[in-house]
């Protein structure tokens, strides 16, 4: 099971990096304009950068919608550096590109994936990986969790080689649930991750053992 963090800001990844168990990143055009980088030189310099913080999958987005423009755009993405992963929207076009994408041996995302059957074209097409965004269904009172357990069953049924990255992860509890659904991978946001770590006892636990270290050593 994998951890990716779903972010383009770089003291987050490095923060994330830090704890030695990130295995990836996943950007989009909304998370790259967050961090206001402006035009595709200075886009393609920041999933380098990424690449060279994480060593891991990087996924990076094509911004055109039709499918010779993906083509081109996908093309010069992957050839930023070997971790780049082409991300690509579930679209008629989407999946063609990522059948090319295939027989090119370029890896792909393929995401905004909402139902079982657009995650069963991804397969077909070959896709690296599924990204289901489950908090956007929880928005709309859909089941994202039962989404990816439902896509989990089918490619296991099936023997499809596409792996299924959890995506849209609002919380801590989220990522549990995606990783008891059966999900490779779960890319989430700085806070979920660390929200894995906190525990009341832990923290009064600690604060007791180090109170007893003091009271003992001071004596
Ligand atoms: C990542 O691959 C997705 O683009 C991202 O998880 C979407 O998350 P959001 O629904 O919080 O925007």
């Amino acid at each position: 099971m994998k951890f990716f963090i779903d972010t383009a800001n770089l003291e987050q990844i490095r923060e994330a990096h830090k704890l030695g168990v990130l295995d990836g990143v996943t950007t989009n055009p909304s998370l790259m304009a967050r961090e206001n980088i402006r035009g595709q030189e200075a886009c393609n310099r920041h999933y380098v950068e990424i690449c060279r913080i994480v060593g891991g999958d990087v996924s990076a987005e094509v911004i055109a919608t039709d499918f010779e423009g993906m083509l081109r755009e996908g093309e010069a993405l992957a050839a930023l550096d070997p971790h780049i992963v082409v991300k690509v929207p579930c679209t008629a076009d989407g999946i063609r590109a990522i059948t090319r994408f295939t027989e090119m041996g370029i890896r792909t995302n393929c995401t905004l994936v909402f139902s079982v059957g657009q995650a069963l074209l991804a397969a077909k097409a070959g896709a690296t990986y599924v990204s289901p965004f489950v908090g956007r269904l929880d928005d709309i009172s859909e089941d994202g969790v039962e989404l990816v357990a439902h896509i989990v069953r089918i490619y296991r049924t099936y023997g499809f080689r596409t792996r299924v990255l959890a995506a849209s992860i609002r919380h801590t509890r989220h990522i549990v649930q995606c990783m008891d659904a059966g999900a490779d991978v779960v890319t989430c946001p700085l806070a979920a991750i660390l929200g894995l770590l906190k525990h009341p006892l832990t923290e009064s636990g600690l604060k007791q053992f180090l109170a007893d270290h003091a009271r003992v050593n001071q004596a």
